[in-house]
């Protein structure tokens, strides 16, 4: 079996100008599909002419997009959603013309406007007839967009359309996949450090057949352990019932049913931690006794639970941290939330809170989906907008990271 590509799973916007080197787009749009990438085509008015619009949303089975809005049915299309949805952003090949509009921000056609509203990581790959490339305009251009943070994939040196021989050539389109697939490739930042979660809720059993828990699916908690784990890091997985699986095999799942059992795992892994990421949603009571039989209602018409609270996880590891360990607590909230968040962190003695809103649509729990604020004992919030659970694991594992090296 060959390696998952870490393009897998990426929004990739592919930009196609007007040069005969769009022939290679097909092949290059092909191998990002076969990579794994979710791929958006724009091409620019003059493209069209080199590679119809057919082959490339056959390719990417997606539509083509040229113009802000279908001309007979009026349908708008966002620069800023397609820049927001990229996680890549590549113009292949990048005409001399379309280097200069990126370089001065001249927002003519879709391609350069999106270029403008996204936050991905750009790449260029020039193509064009070798006087054209060696002028004194294009190397400035071009000098431009790198110091704009665009990675310029150098075009090769051999026959030209003109048939000319010199630098001009599109680089080909394996070696812009593979520098891609580089600068998606995760920095294994966590390597060597041992990451504990807990995750999903917990359950408290009445009799043998009912229980008390909550709405809780572990998503959340199942996306931060499989990114700790692909940033490098050992994990241990603290779950309650939930139906997720956990795919990197550097994660070791401990199943556990109730609070109780999930304070005693947690307790077991804390001390060889050097995270804890508390992001159970661990039910506040459990009953006080549990009923060996089946709870009976004939015979208990009046039937009365007497629960009593459970152990709280995240503050038992507070109070047991020692210097360099790092604990973060999620808080979910429905008012005043920041000042609950703030105080949930004090309480707790956690170094970091990760607050979303039942407020907001889109958050919480169930949801493919999350918006968070962090709050960090040091003072220091970061607010995120709504995004995919993995990218909200991806920004708290950030968060993380930056909280480690300030206290380091
Ligand atoms: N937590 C925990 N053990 C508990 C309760 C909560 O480890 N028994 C952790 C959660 O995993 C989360 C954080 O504490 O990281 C906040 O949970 P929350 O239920 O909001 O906190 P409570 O202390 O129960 O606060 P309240 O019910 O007053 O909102």
């Amino acid at each position: 079996m060959t390696a998952k590509s870490p393009l897998s799973g990426r929004n990739i916007v592919l930009g196609i100008t007007g040069g005969i080197a769009a022939y290679k787009s097909a092949l290059l749009a092909r191998l990002l599909v076969k990579a794994g990438a979710e791929v958006q085509v724009i091409m620019t008015p003059s493209a069209r002419e080199f590679i119809t619009p057919l082959t490339m949303s056959t390719l990417t089975g997606r539509p083509v997009i040229t113009e802000f809005f279908t001309a007979n049915t009026g349908e708008w299309h966002s620069h800023v959603d397609l820049g927001l949805w990229a996680h890549f952003f590549v113009v292949a090949p990048a005409t001399a013309c379309t280097i200069a509009k990126m370089a001065t921000g001249v927002a003519d056609n879709m391609l350069v406007t999106s270029y403008l509203s996204t936050r991905a990581r750009v790449f260029v790959a020039p193509a064009m007839d070798l006087d054209m490339m060696a002028h004194p305009s294009t190397t400035r251009n071009l000098e431009t967009l790198r110091a704009d943070g665009v990675t310029i994939i150098e075009a090769a040196e051999g026959e030209l359309a003109s048939h000319l021989c010199g630098k001009g050539r599109m680089a080909e389109p394996a070696e812009i996949v593979a520098a891609l697939e580089a600068a998606a490739a995760p920095e294994t930042t966590l390597a060597g450090h041992h990451v504990l979660i807990t995750a999903g809720p917990t359950v408290e059993r009445i009799d043998p057949v009912r229980f008390i828990s909550n709405f809780s699916t572990g998503k959340m908690g199942y996306a931060i352990a499989e990114e700790a784990a692909a940033r490098g890091a050992r994990v241990t997985l603290v779950s309650g019932p939930v139906a997720l699986h956990a795919s990197h095999p550097a994660i070791s799942v401990v199943h556990v049913e109730s609070a109780r059992e999930m304070l005693e795992a947690a307790q077991k892994a804390f001390p060889d931690a050097d995270i804890a990421i508390m992001t159970a949603a661990v039910a506040d009571y459990a009953p006080a006794t549990v009923e060996q039989h089946k709870i009976k209602r004939e015979h208990t018409p009046d039937c009365r639970l007497h629960l009593t609270a459970n152990p709280d996880i995240a503050a038992t590891l507070g109070a047991a941290k020692r210097h360099g360990q790092l604990l973060v607590g999620f808080a979910l909230e429905t008012d005043n939330e920041e000042q609950n968040a703030r105080d949930k962190m004090q309480r707790k003695n956690l170094d970091l809170i990760v607050m979303n809103s039942l407020q907001d649509a889109g958050a919480g729990f169930g949801t493919d989906t999350n918006k968070i604020t962090v709050f960090r004992a040091d003072g220091h919030t970061s607010r995120y907008h709504l995004k995919s659970k993995a990218a909200v694991a991806a920004d708290i594992l950030n968060e993380i990271e930056q909280c480690a090296h300030s206290q380091a």
